[in-house]
Formats: structure tokens, sequence, C-alpha cells
């Protein structure tokens, strides 16, 4: 019966944060269980989800930590970052506040881990792009200025949201 007791050689914690309503948590529903819901309801406390993964013949458990956006809904700040080697940054293309409050996030983000951690902005909801109030280049920007990865994201059409989390996985690796 060991055949389902895969090895495991390495856990990688992954932090999502972000303003609320930007997809943080579709974002781990598409790339953990390959599911999306219209109707999700704001995130209160911490939740978590794994899935593993395969890198150069090592079997990776990612576990991907989501807390709400909302300050009074939030988890207590340093148990939350504590022992992340990974970060997405999440913010919505059609919401240009939750792109000006990445600063903040950042700031946070940086304040609580190690300095080699692994940082992704992601621009989510691409699919909503009539709506955009987010110009790629202002994100690209950011990002270059601050060291991170960037890629724009839907979770509803499951648009790069593999590809994301493989690359910070992958980089950590
Ligand atoms: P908090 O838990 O409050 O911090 O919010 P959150 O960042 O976890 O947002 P959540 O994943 O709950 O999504 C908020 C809303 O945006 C929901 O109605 C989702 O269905 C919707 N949503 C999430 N991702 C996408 C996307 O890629 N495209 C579109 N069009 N809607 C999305
Ligand atoms: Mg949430």
């Amino acid at each position: 019966y060991g055949e389902f007791n895969q090895k495991i050689d390495y856990v990688f914690k992954v932090v999502l944060i972000g303003d609320s309503a930007v997809g943080k948590s579709q974002l781990l529903a598409r790339f953990s269980r390959n599911e999306f819901s219209i109707d999700s309801k704001a995130t209160i406390g911490v939740e978590f989800q794994t899935r593993t993964i395969t890198i150069d013949h090592k079997t990776i458990k990612a576990q991907i930590w989501d807390t709400a956006g909302q300050e009074r809904y939030r988890a207590v700040t340093s148990a939350y970052y504590r022992g992340a080697v990974g970060a997405m940054l999440v913010y919505d293309i059609t919401k240009r506040q939750s792109f000006d409050h990445m600063t903040r996030w950042l700031e946070e983000l940086r304040g609580h881990t190690d300095r080699n951690i692994v940082i992704m902005l992601i621009g989510n909801k691409s699919d909503l792009g009539t709506l955009r109030a987010v110009p790629i280049d202002d994100a690209k920007e950011f990002a270059q200025r601050e060291n991170l990865f960037f890629m724009e994201t839907s979770a509803l059409e499951a648009t790069n949201v593999e590809s994301a989390f493989l690359t910070v996985l992958t980089d950590i690796y």
C-alpha cells in the first residue's frame, strides 16, 4: 500500500498577499485544485493548500498560504510570514488602488521575511482587459525597480496561474 506514499524532498512555503477581492483565494483554488468560484467569500484568518510538483526529479511540496486582504480578518502577521521562501504579491488590473498598495504590502513582506525570498508581482483578472486601470508598463517598471518577477494572470480563465507559481517554485529550488 506504499505506492501513494511519495517521498518529499523539499517543502516550500509561499504566501499570498494583496488587497481584498484581488483574487488571491481563487488563484490558490486554481493552482491547487484547478477550480474557480465566482461567488468566492472573503477569507477570514488563514487557509492553506498544498500541491506536490516535480522539479529536476525532486518531489516538492508547495504549501501555499492565503490570508484576508481586509485588515480586520487578517492573520497574526509574523506567524503568517514565518518560514516563507516565496511570495505572490497580487493586485487587480481593474483596480488602480490595489496596485498602488503594492508598496505597502511589499514593505510588510520584506520586514518579516528573509532577504532571499522569491517574489512574484501578479496582476490578476487579465480576462477583464476592457476595464484595465493599471498599464502593463507601470507594473513592469515597479517589478524591475523592486527586483520582482511579474506576470498578469486570470484565475477565471486559468491563464498564467500555473506558470506564475511554477516560476516562483523553480526559482526557490
Ligand atoms: P480576500 O480573501 O478578501 O482578501 O479576497 P481575495 O483576494 O481572496 O479574492 P477572491 O479570490 O475571493 O476573489 C474576489 C472576487 O474576484 C470573486 O468574486 C472572484 O470570483 C473574482 N475573481 C478572482 N479571480 C478572478 C479573475 O481572474 N477574473 C475575474 N473576472 N474575476 C476573478
Ligand atoms: Mg481570500
